[in-house]
């Protein structure tokens, strides 16, 4: 199965299905976790904030945060990941927009944008960040977790070959030259039908930098415990796999 964007890997069912099956794992439950509590952890304390959740899925991070954060809101481009975030958290307002063109909020609407594991999802993200900074508050925080490009998938795939899995051996880390996708095509698919962009972290920076937004912050999402099994928190703590970047619109 082959897709033309990531826009329309998720608005397959299929692309959204697994997403949503990876959430329900014990991975996904640990993804959610250290996510929430890398956002969370920096946004000011002001309650009232109008908080925009970009790419927010199927919303449970919009949700989690809209304990706190009332003025919330979510949007997405796949309609089942839209449908499934409106029945399961019907008090919450969530909107179909395409970050490929013009979203429907006004000049200076939102006081902070937070853009959960999507930026590697944009085709031109040049383009989408100087949307973003439209209708992002002057001085208004630009928040982002994206996979980071020197520890995680594609650049490290965890794998075990035909006797490993006779075997039930644990999966080994194989990594790829760092350059090597990013030459051979922008694109790489994960499960075979969710295709995604490659971008390297001085590209996911400077294309911040080139829509106006100025650097506040940066931090590798690590686990703060070590363990025996093979999940994501033992990956997390040996290979910080996810990185925050937090960005401020300036004049
Ligand atoms: C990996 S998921 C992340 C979802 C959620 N933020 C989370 O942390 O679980 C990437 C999301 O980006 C959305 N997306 C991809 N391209 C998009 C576009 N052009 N416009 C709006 N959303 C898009 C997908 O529909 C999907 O929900």
């Amino acid at each position: 199965m082959k897709f033309t964007t990531s826009k329309d890997s998720y608005n397959a069912p299929e692309g959204a299905e697994n997403y949503l099956k990876f959430l329900d794992s014990e991975d996904g439950s640990f993804f959610q976790t250290i996510l929430f509590e890398a956002f969370r952890g920096r946004l000011t304390e002001n309650k009232e904030q109008t908080i925009l959740d970009v790419a927010c899925g199927p919303g449970w991070l919009t949700a989690k945060l809209a304990e706190e954060f009332p003025n919330i809101t979510g949007l997405d481009a796949s309609g089942p990941f839209l449908e499934h975030a409106k029945s399961r958290y019907p008090d919450l307002k969530f909107t179909a927009g395409d970050l490929n063109t013009t979203l429907p909020y006004s000049d200076n609407q939102f006081d902070t944008i937070i853009m959960s594991m999507a930026a590697h999802d944009v085709e031109d993200q040049v383009k989408t960040f100087t949307e973003l900074r439209r209708i992002l508050k002057p001085q208004g925080k630009f928040l982002l977790t994206f996979v980071n490009p020197y520890y995680a998938f594609p650049v490290g795939i965890w794998k075990r070959g035909l006797i490993g899995r006779l075997l039930f051996k644990n999966p080994e880390l194989k990594v790829r030259p760092y350059h090597w996708f990013a030459q051979q095509s922008r694109g790489f698919t994960f499960y075979d039908n969710l295709e995604c962009y490659f971008y390297r972290l001085s590209e996911h920076l400077n294309h911040l930098r080139e829509a106006g937004f100025s650097f506040e912050h940066m931090r590798e999402l690590e686990s703060l415990q070590d363990s025996s099994r093979f999940n994501l928190q033992h990956r997390l703590h040996r290979f910080p796999i996810f990185l925050l970047v937090e960005f401020k619109k300036v004049d």
